[in-house]
Order: structure tokens, then C-alpha cells, then sequence
């Protein structure tokens, strides 16, 4: 499909993921509705964007039926990132992954049949997977839940499904590995790096280190993003957005230490498999049907943590802007 002279409304557009596909629509020549409470999410991502004709942003909820469908009007395409984006959130707050991640999609789903939108891209995450058994893990494996978070999205998209057969929607759903880069607010290297500024030549690590996992650049990561809504024209497309490699979390850690300029750090492992429940301790999807459409990861893993560690050094305000 094309985006010439289309609208689209992107949730979560002030958050690490959402903030990069305004960017790419409004390159793509498509103006620009972004949706987001800033729960999480940062206006400084956008803020590049003021006095852009193409943009506005709309503060507002996704479980707000009223101001949702208003901000839709006109809109052909419904980007759909906003969630709780924080795996271990569920272990704090039982209710936050079924609220805002399986009944804020549902409200986005009915926000869109509501007023006649009919084609949604969704991130879900490689968490829908649980621990699978077979690796890389593609697409068809069967979905086994350990966190509330991998659960709210396998539920997620079985909502999308569901619209896809009761109102013909369109629908790309994304299981995503954790993406790195620019604006990266979360996650390991986030957490590494501001446990190193607090206690510098020791570094916790949860878990016993042997955890592997993949990790994908943001561009990169886009770049598949897009390529598959532009080429897959089913009415249903679910691909894996990942990476050919992984690596285990001491041999992240080293990177970072490295890449920070830490010599010498000591690490303290928190021991076991998993750096807390819910978590994999072997992430590697199979990304044969992305690959499949002409796509390819571009970065290293190594060299997508050089470049997060170099982000998140020069916007210092950043590691001290989310727990
Ligand atoms: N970052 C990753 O590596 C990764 C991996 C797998 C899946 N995902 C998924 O990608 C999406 C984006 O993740 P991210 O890393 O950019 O997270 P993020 O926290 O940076 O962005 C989420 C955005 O959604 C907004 N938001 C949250 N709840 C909202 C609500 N109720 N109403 C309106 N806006 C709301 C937040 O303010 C934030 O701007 C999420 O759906 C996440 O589950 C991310």
C-alpha cells in the first residue's frame, strides 16, 4: 500500500517507538495525528516538530471514549504503540497490562470502527511467546504465557483478529525483540547505565548473566516495520521483528561497560535464569518471513548498544526522566 496524501493517528507518539514512526510518516509525506497521555512518553521527542503544518499532537488517553474517536476523524491509518511498555510493570500492578494494553486496544479498535478507519499496524512483543521450545522462534509457535504483559498482547491481537473477520480491518501486528537507539527510555543498557552513574565500578545485574537475548537498532527495526506494511496485503499479517544474532546479558553488560568508558567494573549477579519472572532467558525469533519481503537488519547488536550508550550520554535528562 501507498501513504501519498494520507492521515494517520499514531498512539503513544511521544514514547521511544511512536516518537520514530511520526518521523518516518511525516518523511513519507503523510500528515500526522499523534495520541499519547505522556505517561511514559516525552514531549522533547517532538519537539522538533513544532510548526510543522503535517503534525499535531493530541493529549489524550486511549481508554477516553470520547476523545479518542474525535481525534480520529479523517484519519485512513491507526499506528497503535501506546501500552504499558514495561514487562515488569505487571508484577507491581496486576491491572495495568489487561487495562491499557487489551482494553486500551479494544477501545482503539472501536474508536476505529466507530468512525470508518479500517486498517491498524499493533506492536506486540516477542513476549507473547513465553519460553518457547523451538529457536529461532517463528511466527507459528504456539503462544504460552509467563508475565501479564505477554498475555495483554497475545490478547491484544486476537482482538485484531477478531475485527479483521467482523468489520474487514486490515491489520499488521509486530512481535517485537527490544529495539535500541535513539530516545531509548528502557531497558538494559537505561538500566545499566544509570546503575553505573550511581555506583560506579559495580554493576547489579539480575539474574546470573547466561540469559540471551536479541536486540534490534530502531532504524532498523522501521525499516522492516515499513517494508511490510507497504508489501504484505493480506488482511491479517503477523511478522517477528528481530535480529540473525543475540547475545547473553554479560556479554551486553561488557559492551556497555566499554562503550560508557567503565574500565574495571566488578559485576554482581543477582543469580538464577531469569533476571526476574516473567523473563525469557532465550529471546531469537525468527525473522525468515520479514527477510522474506526484502528486509535485513543492518547494525550489530553491538554496534545498536554503542549507539543507544552514545544517545543516552548526550541527553543525560533522559536516564534521570523514567524510574
Ligand atoms: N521498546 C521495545 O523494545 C519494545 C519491545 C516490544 C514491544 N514494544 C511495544 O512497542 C510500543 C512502544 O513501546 P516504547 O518502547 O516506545 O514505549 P514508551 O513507553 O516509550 O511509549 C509508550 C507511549 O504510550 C503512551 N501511553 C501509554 N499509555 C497510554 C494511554 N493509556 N493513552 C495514551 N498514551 C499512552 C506513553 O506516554 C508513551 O509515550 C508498546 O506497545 C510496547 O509494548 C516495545
Amino acid at each position: 500500500m501507498s501513504f501519498a496524501s494520507q492521515c494517520a493517528l499514531v498512539t503513544g507518539a511521544a514514547g521511544f517507538i511512536g516518537s520514530h514512526v511520526v518521523d518516518r510518516l511525516l518523511a513519507m509525506g503523510v500528515t500526522v495525528v499523534g495520541y499519547d497521555n505522556l505517561s511514559t512518553g516525552q514531549e522533547r521527542f517532538l519537539r522538533h516538530l513544532d510548526g510543522n503544518p503535517r503534525f499535531r499532537l493530541v493529549r489524550g488517553d486511549i481508554l477516553d471514549e470520547a476523545a479518542l474517536p474525535a481525534a480520529m476523524a479523517g484519519v485512513d491509518f491507526v499506528f497503535h504503540l501506546a501500552a504499558n511498555a514495561d514487562v515488569r510493570g505487571g508484577q507491581r500492578n496486576p491491572n495495568i497490562d489487561l487495562e491499557q494494553n487489551t482494553v486500551g486496544t479494544h477501545r482503539v479498535l472501536e474508536a476505529m470502527r466507530k468512525t470508518g478507519v479500517r486498517r491498524i499496524a499493533f506492536t506486540s512483543s516477542a513476549t507473547v511467546y513465553g519460553e518457547p521450545t523451538v529457536f529461532p522462534t517463528p511466527e507459528d509457535c504456539p503462544l504460552i504465557q509467563t508475565s501479564t504483559y505477554g498475555a495483554s498482547k497475545a490478547a491484544a491481537e486476537e482482538f485484531i483478529e477478531a475485527y479483521c473477520e467482523f468489520y474487514d480491518f486490515q491489520a499488521w501486528m509486530f512481535r517485537f525483540v527490544s529495539f535500541l537507539g535513539e530516545r531509548y527510555p528502557h531497558g538494559v543498557v537505561f538500566d545499566f547505565l544509570k546503575k553505573l552513574r550511581a555506583t560506579p565500578g559495580e554493576l547489579e545485574i539480575l539474574g546470573d548473566g547466561t540469559a540471551r537475548k536479541s536486540y534490534l537498532h530502531v532504524t532498523d527495526a522501521l525499516d522492516g516495520f515499513f517494508t511490510a506494511i507497504s508489501k504484505a496485503d493480506g488482511a491479517k499479517s503477523i511478522f517477528n521483528v528481530g535480529n540473525t544474532e543475540y547475545l547473553d546479558v554479560r556479554a551486553v553488560a561488557d559492551v556497555i561497560c566499554e562503550s560508557a568508558g567503565a574500565r574495571g567494573v566488578r559485576y554482581r549477579f543477582t543469580g538464577g535464569a531469569r533476571g526476574w519472572k516473567g523473563d525469557s532467558p532465550f529471546v531469537h525469533l525468527d525473522i525468515s518471513r520479514l527477510q522474506s519481503l526484502g528486509w535485513r537488519p543492518q547494525l550489530t547488536i553491538p554496534e545498536a548498544i554503542r549507539r543507544t550508550v552514545a544517545y543516552l550520554q548526550a541527553n543525560e535528562w533522559l536516564l534521570g526522566a523514567r524510574k
